[in-house]
C-alpha cells in the first residue's frame, strides 16, 4: 500500500502551503523563507515521531555517535524526540527550533520525558544560532526526499562557516553524516479508483502498491550525487545520465531514492542509514521503450527548491 506521508503530502499543496498554517508570524507574511517548507507545524510532528524506519535509525546512530557525557547540538528540534535519544548519552544538549509553538513543546515534552535538566530548547532560527561552547556532535534532520523542500544542505552549509569562525577547527560529528541520492525508470501506473492521476507520489517500497498504482523498473538505478556533510558539498544537482531499458515498457515515471546515512559504526562494520519515502516523479509525456533501448534522463535543481521546480527540469529522451 502506498503510504501517505502527512509531512511530505504538504509538500504537495505547493509553495506557501506551510507559511498559511504557521501560528509563528516573527518573519513578516512578504519574507520568500516562510514560501519554502522548511517550519513543521507541531500536527505533522506524530507522523514523524510514528515512522519507525526514521525513529529506530536516528536512535540507533545517536546511541552510537553521541560520546558519555558529550555536548551535542540539535537543528531543527521538533518535539525534541532526537535531543531526548542524544540526552540519553550526553551531559549537556542544546536543541533549537524556529517555531515558538513546537519550542514550547519541545520543552514540556523533554521535561516530562526526565531530560529537562540536561537539555536546552532554544527559540531560534537555526542560521543564526551557535552554541556557547564547541560541541561533539551536530544533529540535524530537515530531509526532504532529494533534499528539496527543507533547508538541510543549506543549514549545515552555513552552520560550518559560522562554528569554524568562532571555534576554528576540527567540525563535530553529524547525524545524519552523508547521503546518497539516486534516480530508476519506471513504467508507473497513476490510477486511483478509476481517476488517472499522474502526480508525485511518495512511496514506501516496503509497502505492496495500491491495485492501480502497480510498478516495473525498467532499468537498473543510478547514483546522481553522494556526499559526507563534514566536507564541501553541492547545492545544485544538474543531472544527465543514460539508462538501458532491460525489458519493453512505457517509461511514466522517475523514482528518486534518498538513502541518508546517519552515522558510520565503525566497531561493527556498519552504517546506520535512513531510506526515506521514495518521491517518483511523472515525466512530462510517457515513452515507449523497446528492451535494450537507451534513454537519457536530465534533471536539475537546486538544495531546498520545490518539488514544482524538480518537475519543470525533468526531460526524457529515447534513443534510436
Ligand atoms: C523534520 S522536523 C524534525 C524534528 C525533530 N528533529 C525530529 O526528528 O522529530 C524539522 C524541524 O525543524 C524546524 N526548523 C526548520 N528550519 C529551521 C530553522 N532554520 N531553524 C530552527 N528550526 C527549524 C521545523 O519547524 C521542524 O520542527
Amino acid at each position: 500500500m502506498l503510504q501517505w506521508n502527512l509531512r511530505e503530502d504538504v509538500a504537495l499543496h505547493g509553495p506557501g502551503a506551510e507559511a498559511s498554517m504557521n501560528p509563528d508570524s516573527e518573519r513578516g507574511d512578504d519574507d520568500p523563507e516562510r514560501e519554502l517548507g522548511q517550519f513543521i507545524p507541531l500536527h505533522y510532528h506524530g507522523q514523524m515521531l510514528a515512522s519507525p524506519a526514521r525513529m529506530l535509525g536516528f536512535r540507533d546512530a545517536i546511541a552510537h555517535a553521541v560520546p558519555a557525557g558529550g555536548v551535542v547540538l540539535e537543528l531543527g528540534a521538533g518535539t525534541g524526540v532526537l535531543s531526548f535519544f542524544a540526552a540519553q548519552r550526553a551531559s549537556r544538549v542544546y536543541a533549537v527550533e524556529r517555531l515558538a509553538d513546537n519550542a514550547a513543546a519541545a520543552r514540556a515534552l523533554l521535561a516530562r520525558n526526565g531530560v529537562a535538566d540536561r537539555v536546552t530548547v532554544i527559540h531560534a532560527d537555526a542560521r543564526d544560532y551557535l552554541p556557547p561552547t564547541r560541541v561533539d556532535v551536530v544533529i540535524c534532520e530537515l530531509l526532504h526526499a532529494c533534499l528539496l523542500r527543507e533547508q538541510q544542505a543549506a543549514v549545515i552549509a552555513d552552520f560550518k562557516t559560522r562554528y569554524l569562525e568562532r571555534f576554528g577547527p576540527p567540525l563535530p560529528l553529524f547525524v545524519p553524516e552523508a547521503i546518497f541520492l539516486a534516480v530508476q525508470p519506471l513504467e508507473q501506473q497513476f490510477n486511483f479508483y478509476g481517476f488517472e492521476a499522474p502526480v508525485p507520489l511518495f512511496v514506501d517500497r516496503t509497502s505492496p502498491p495500491l491495485p492501480g498504482n502497480e510498478v516495473r523498473e525498467l532499468a537498473p538505478p543510478q547514483l546522481y550525487a553522494h556526499f559526507e556533510y563534514a566536507e564541501p558539498y553541492p547545492m545544485r544537482f544538474a543531472w544527465s545520465g543514460s539508462f538501458t531499458a532491460t525489458e519493453d515498457g512505457e517509461l511514466t515515471a522517475l523514482r528518486f531514492i534518498t538513502k541518508n546515512i546517519l552515522t558510520v559504526v565503525l566497531e561493527e562494520q556498519r552504517t546506520a542509514d535512513w531510506v526515506m519515502s521514495e518521491l517518483v516523479m511523472p515525466v512530462p509525456a510517457p515513452v515507449a521503450l523497446r528492451a535494450g533501448q537507451v534513454v537519457t534522463v536530465s534533471f536539475d535543481y537546486e538544495a531546498g527548491a520545490s518539488i514544482p521546480d524538480l518537475s519543470r527540469s525533468i526531460v526524457v529522451t529515447a534513443g534510436a
